[in-house]
């Protein structure tokens, strides 16, 4: 039980823009993702969901606002998001092959008293007994999902309140693809939210509470993953690009 009220939302993202130099990618975009809950994040290709997790996460230099846990963080570093438990696996992130599972996750725990640290290693490593078992081996004789686990593991070393995804199960095959996404579902049931960003968009909406489409820069659609005739929604959002069609979410 929180000792205190949550004050709304624990991400609320207001008017976010983003870009690269003088290129804007991220065009006034709202999201909010509850604490514990699975949001998904889909859209085509170059649509800029990869751009918005650098611009929450303070990889990105941004304009607008965005509030986690009910403090402003508009104008805070990455370092210090993850410190608050805003958790970012980066699109393609590579774990490091020539060390074991075990000094991934250490290294993962960088900066944090190395007795909190194994404490957070095992918790991790709960949710994955297929690395755990592992955990003496080097990265490099994991398969591909294993490694896509052990990244996801990595995350929650830092403990995270929201973990951002971006596309953890890219390159694996379908079973692999449902052992990583399952790890989402555990995860809210342990209180953790996640936002993810996945390019599978029926095995996304298994696992997810809510859902946003982004197009463009924009957010082209807003649904409850429960709501009839999401696929046809989110079939517009991806083809009609949907950047002036209301939003009736
Ligand atoms: N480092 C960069 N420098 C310049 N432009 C970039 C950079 N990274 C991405 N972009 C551009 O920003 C836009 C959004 O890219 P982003 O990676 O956020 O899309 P995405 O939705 O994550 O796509 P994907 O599904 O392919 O991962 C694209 O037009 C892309 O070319
Ligand atoms: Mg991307």
């Amino acid at each position: 039980m929180p000792i205190s009220a949550p004050e709304g939302p624990l991400l609320q993202v207001e008017g976010l823009s983003a870009g690269y130099g003088k290129i804007n990618v991220l065009d006034g975009v709202d999201i909010v993702v509850g604490a514990g809950e699975i949001v998904a994040l889909l859209g085509p290709n170059g649509a800029g969901k990869s751009t918005l997790l650098k611009a929450i996460s303070g990889l990105l230099p941004r304009h607008g606002r965005v509030r986690f846990g009910g403090a402003d963080i508009s104008a805070v570093g990455p370092r210090e998001t993850v410190n608050l438990g805003l958790v970012h696996v980066v699109e393609g992130h590579r774990v490091f092959t020539q060390q074991s599972v075990h000094d991934n996750l250490l290294l993962a725990g960088y900066g944090l008293r190395r007795r909190e640290i194994d404490e957070r290693v095992e918790e991790a490593l709960g949710f994955f007994p297929e690395i755990a078992e592992k955990r003496t081996h080097r990265a490099a004789t994991l398969s591909g999902g294993q490694q896509q686990m052990l990244a996801v593991a990595q995350g929650l070393v830092r403990r995270p309140r929201l973990l951002m995804l971006d596309e953890p199960s890219a390159g694996l095959s379908p079973v692999l693809v449902d052992r990583v996404l399952s790890a989402a579902a555990r995860l809210r049931a342990a209180g953790t939210a996640v936002l993810l960003v996945e390019q599978l968009i029926e095995k996304a909406l298994g696992v997810s509470d809510r859902v946003y489409a982004l197009a463009g820069g924009r957010v082209v659609l807003r649904a409850a993953t429960t709501e009839p005739d999401l696929p046809r929604r989110l079939e517009e959002a991806y083809f009609g690009q949907g950047a002036h069609a209301p939003l009736d979410g």
